[in-house]
């Protein structure tokens, strides 16, 4: 019997995901190991309708997908003509993030953040919206005109981040670096943004620049997080963040980055101010950062 257009659909979903996770695996751990790979599902869907206008199943994907990135720009652009007194509020914030939105994935712990936050395509801000927003708030004190993110994906909560700090620095060079170029709509983001795209690329080929600002997002092992603080973090002139303190899915990589960050706030105890923002009860993701003592 014939496949239904949905279910060859789903049939054809299905074997994208097996392999994508395929290639996720062959080369690095760069998904949060939930149930399914559907980041790259969502590229593909998108390849798959450019090849394919009529089929209206196909379509879908795709119109969400730029729905959500017109969404995502407007944001941009509400954020960076915001008044003072916005930016520093944590209700205007979290407004501009619910309107961003986070990507649809099928995680447990996403669930809670479906009503306000959850976009229907897979592009967003990738983070628990009050952490992120409340990291941010923290961060935006300080003054930041050169930043740098290692691992940056799609660039969903790269954008939303580098919006927020250029509007408190208009001046600001937001450097992205990554293994390989998943990024979506750079071009119509970087309209607006002071982003500069280094991909592909790591922390290597930036040993010892001394930025403002490091985000550690890319290689979750231990030995990959260390690499990227001995590269750039402990150069940094003002803060260090780490995403997914509380990651224990990549706790069998020698500690994952769990134990990256518990050795790496020791070291900084001292010299920093060390803040720590977990809002999932079940111990997931959390932002770890280190702001400089002067
Ligand atoms: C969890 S994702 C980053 C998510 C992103 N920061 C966000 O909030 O949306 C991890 C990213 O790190 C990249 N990556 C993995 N190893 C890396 C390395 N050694 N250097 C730079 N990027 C790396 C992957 O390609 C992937 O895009």
């Amino acid at each position: 019997m014939n496949d239904t257009p949905q279910k060859s659909l789903l049939s054809r979903t299905a074997k994208r995901t097996r392999d994508a996770a395929r290639v996720v695996r062959g080369t690095r751990e760069v998904i949060k190991p939930e149930p399914q790979d559907t980041h790259a599902e969502d590229a593909n869907a998108q390849e798959d309708t450019t090849m394919d206008q009529n089929n209206t199943d196909q379509d879908k994907p795709r119109l969400d997908l730029e729905k959500d990135i017109q969404s995502g720009v407007e944001v941009v652009k509400r954020i960076l003509s915001c008044t003072d007194e916005q930016i520093r509020s944590r209700a205007f914030l979290l407004g501009c993030l619910a309107d961003y939105g986070i990507p649809f994935q099928p995680w447990h712990d996403w669930v809670r953040w479906t009503d306000r936050f959850m976009n229907t395509s897979h592009f967003g801000a990738v983070q628990i919206p009050t952490e992120f927003v409340d990291f941010l708030m923290t961060l935006s004190r300080e003054p930041i005109e050169t930043a740098v993110e290692i691992g940056v994906l799609h660039g969903g909560s790269t954008y939303f981040k580098a919006a927020v700090l250029q509007r408190l620095n208009p001046n600001i060079e937001y450097n992205l670096i990554d293994i390989e170029d998943n990024l979506i709509a750079y071009d119509a983001f970087k309209e607006h943004l002071n982003l500069i795209k280094n991909i592909p690329n790591t922390s290597d080929d930036f040993a010892g620049q001394a930025f403002d600002y490091v985000f550690i997002d890319g290689d979750h092992s231990y030995h990959g997080v260390m690499k990227d603080y001995v590269n750039l973090g402990r150069h940094a002139k003002v803060a260090i963040a780490f995403h997914d303190i509380h990651g224990h899915e990549y706790d069998h990589l020698d500690g994952g980055t769990v134990s990256s960050w518990d050795h790496i706030k020791d070291q900084c105890l001292l010299s920093h101010a060390i803040y720590e923002f977990a809002h999932n009860q079940r111990r997931w993701m959390g932002i770890g950062l280190a702001v400089k003592k002067n």
